[in-house]
């Protein structure tokens, strides 16, 4: 069989991704319990970080040490990505000695190139375009609160980024309703909306958009890459902090995720993260969960 990666969530069919929440949340459980869980012995994630990482870097390296594994962080400040050498030769390179790699990078070309070259899975930890492992801990901590996602209200607001074009994704695999709000010249990537024509709309009154929601979403307004653009984009993005008001405009069970950094006072209300109906703490642990699914599905198959 070939290799399979993870690049998007479309790799993956909503058989398997749902297969792999509710993994994830028996791995969390065993984890809880202090059942040992060790089946990677021996086994390595290479992990190639071209930006910054708090939550993805520390989920990985951990899934790996539960898992018995071990994991190398890669910098191209210190390793020859940094000096040219080609994506191809290092995926052939890497990919004969570790067992997965795992790459943040700027242009998701760069991540479908390596796949293209690696004998082993290629996990997708944020491009420029897509942030699929966010997604999978989405998704389970909704799961965790609420039940099933399929059929519900979910309400993007801000810049139509790569969490956004994350779940475009995911309303397709997990079949849900998108509502994205967004100023103009924000939006998603449009082939994606195009693609999920009557399933992914655009409302630009966030108010609007968020009546009968049962999940809004929110994340920075200017991501890794955007820095020289923050003066504008606090401009262009005023009208689409998500605050405990907005959320009064959703169905009163409604959640609040982000998928962190968060910035108080830009795309959330100094308090969003204080009120009951945010569930960040909960969502940022479950990227050491669903990552420790995806890594076993990759490596073993599916449990
Ligand atoms: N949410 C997320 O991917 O966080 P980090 O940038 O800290 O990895
Ligand atoms: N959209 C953000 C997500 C960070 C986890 C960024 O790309 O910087």
């Amino acid at each position: 069989m070939s290799v399979r990666h993870f690049l998007t969530l479309l790799d993956l069919s909503p058989a398997e991704l749902n297969g792999l929440i509710d993994r994830a949340i028996t791995l969390k459980a065993m984890h809880r319990r202090q059942e040992p869980h060790d089946f990677f012995h021996g086994k390595t994630l290479g992990m190639i970080f071209e930006k910054s990482s708090t939550r993805t870097r520390v989920s990985f390296e951990v899934a790996m040490n539960h898992f018995g594994g071990a994991s190398i962080f890669l910098s191209p400040r210190d390793t020859q990505l940094g000096r040219g050498e080609p994506i191809e030769d290092s995926a052939r390179v890497l990919s004969r000695m570790v067992d997965a790699v795992m790459i943040r990078t700027f242009s998701h070309s760069t991540v479908e190139t390596f796949a293209a070259h690696s004998a082993v899975p290629v996990i997708n930890a944020l491009t420029d375009d897509f942030h699929p492992c966010q997604l999978l801990a989405d998704i389970q901590t909704y799961v965790e609160h609420r039940g099933s996602i399929q059929g519900k209200r979910v309400v993007w607001v801000g810049d139509g980024n790569n969490m956004c074009n994350s779940y475009i994704n995911a309303a397709r695999q997990f079949d849900f309703e998108l509502v994205v709000s967004c100023p103009e010249g924000y939006e998603p990537r449009a082939d994606l909306v195009e693609r999920e024509r009557g399933r992914v709309t655009i409302e630009r009154d966030p108010r609007k958009a968020a009546e009968g929601a049962q999940l809004l979403v929110t994340d920075v307004w200017a991501s890794m890459g955007q820095e020289e653009e923050q003066a504008s984009r606090e401009k262009a993005f005023a009208d689409y902090q998500v605050s405990p008001a907005l959320m009064d405009c959703a169905a009163a069970e409604a959640l609040f995720m982000h998928c962190l950094p968060a910035h108080r006072g830009e795309e959330i209300s100094h308090d969003m993260l204080d009120d009951p109906r945010a569930v960040v703490w909960d969502e940022a642990e479950n990227r050491l969960h669903a990552q420790k699914a995806l890594l076993e599905f990759l490596l073993i198959g599916p449990r």
